[in-house]
């Protein structure tokens, strides 16, 4: 059993929970198939692990419910069919429990990586299939073309645990990033215009006549925005409040994102997120 995540983890499992339920309700009466995708999907269940601080979960003693567990047990309308991808084979074997634990239920296991499973799902996609898709890496392993595929098919809705903290550090404060760092954030924002104005000239000028180099102002933020900017170019809508998740030490980890794809339901999925998002 996988010991991972910090404090963030519950917290953003409690969100998509909440996120799953409201959306089956919601479509409840609509002649849609209804499909669950968790394309970084774990084992079914986690035990916080090495990378919490003790005493913020000391009352979490029992194994708690990954994503794919809490997307199976949504109970009022459930899902129609589930996608489970991942790419460790002992965790994909884990799964492959699951599915026979939920033999009655419709579970694909595919052992693969997401970003080349993912656009063949999309491209699969019949007129009456709905889904939401579940991003949750451990890092910075979505690339855009990935995100890009989903929001094409203007039927899903996708959850997307973006890796602020890692990216942060990919992006050195005094001057740009390395060359193969740079080909890194090419591939996760989908080209290198849409990262590279975080680095602008310092405004103090400097007294020595030199070419001044690029720097990115303090902390995340901002490179949260420049993501939430590039959802906004392909997703119908994009929830407009996010979630930062934190460290135990206060550090910002992921920013959590929800962005919509269909014309026509857009308007309530977002407001359906955007409530979770702030009340939880
Ligand atoms: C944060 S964990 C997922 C936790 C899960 N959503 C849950 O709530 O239980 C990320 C998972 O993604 C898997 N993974 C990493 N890279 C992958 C890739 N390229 N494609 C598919 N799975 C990947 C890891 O093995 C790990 O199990």
């Amino acid at each position: 059993m996988t010991s991972f995540g910090g404090p963030w983890t519950q917290e953003k499992l409690e969100i998509i929970g909440a996120y799953l339920d409201a959306y089956t309700t919601a479509l409840k009466d609509q002649p849609f198939q209804l499909i669950y995708v968790d394309a970084f999907a774990g084992e079914g269940y986690w035990r916080p692990g090495s990378a919490y601080a003790a005493e913020d979960y000391e009352e979490f003693t029992e194994l708690l419910h990954g994503s794919t567990t809490i997307a199976l047990n949504v109970g009022d309308r459930p899902f129609d069919r589930f996608v489970f991808i991942e790419r460790d084979n002992k965790r994909s074997q884990a799964l492959d429990e699951l599915a026979h634990q939920h033999s009655a239920r419709r579970i694909e296991v595919i052992p693969r990586d997401a970003n080349s499973v993912l656009p063949r799902f999309c491209e699969s996609m019949g007129q009456f299939d709905r889904a939401v898709v579940f991003l949750d890496p451990f890092a910075t392993q979505v690339s855009w073309d990935t995100v890009a595929a989903i929001a094409q098919t203007n039927k899903i809705d996708c959850w997307i645990l973006f890796p602020v903290g890692a990216i942060a550090r990919m992006m050195p404060r005094g001057s740009s990033p390395p060359t193969s760092l740079k080909a890194q954030l090419d591939r996760i924002f989908g080209g290198r215009q849409h990262w590279e104005g975080v680095y602008q000239e310092p405004a103090q000028l400097s007294l020595f006549p030199t070419k001044p180099s690029l720097e990115r102002a303090s902390g995340s933020a901002q490179i949260a925005d420049c993501y939430r900017n590039r959802l906004e170019t392909v997703f119908e809508k994009v929830a407009p409040t996010s979630r930062t998740l934190r460290n135990s030490k206060n550090s910002p980890m992921f920013e959590l994102f929800f962005a919509a794809g269909n014309a026509s339901g857009a308007d309530i999925a977002v407001r359906i997120a955007g409530h979770i998002l702030t009340r939880l």
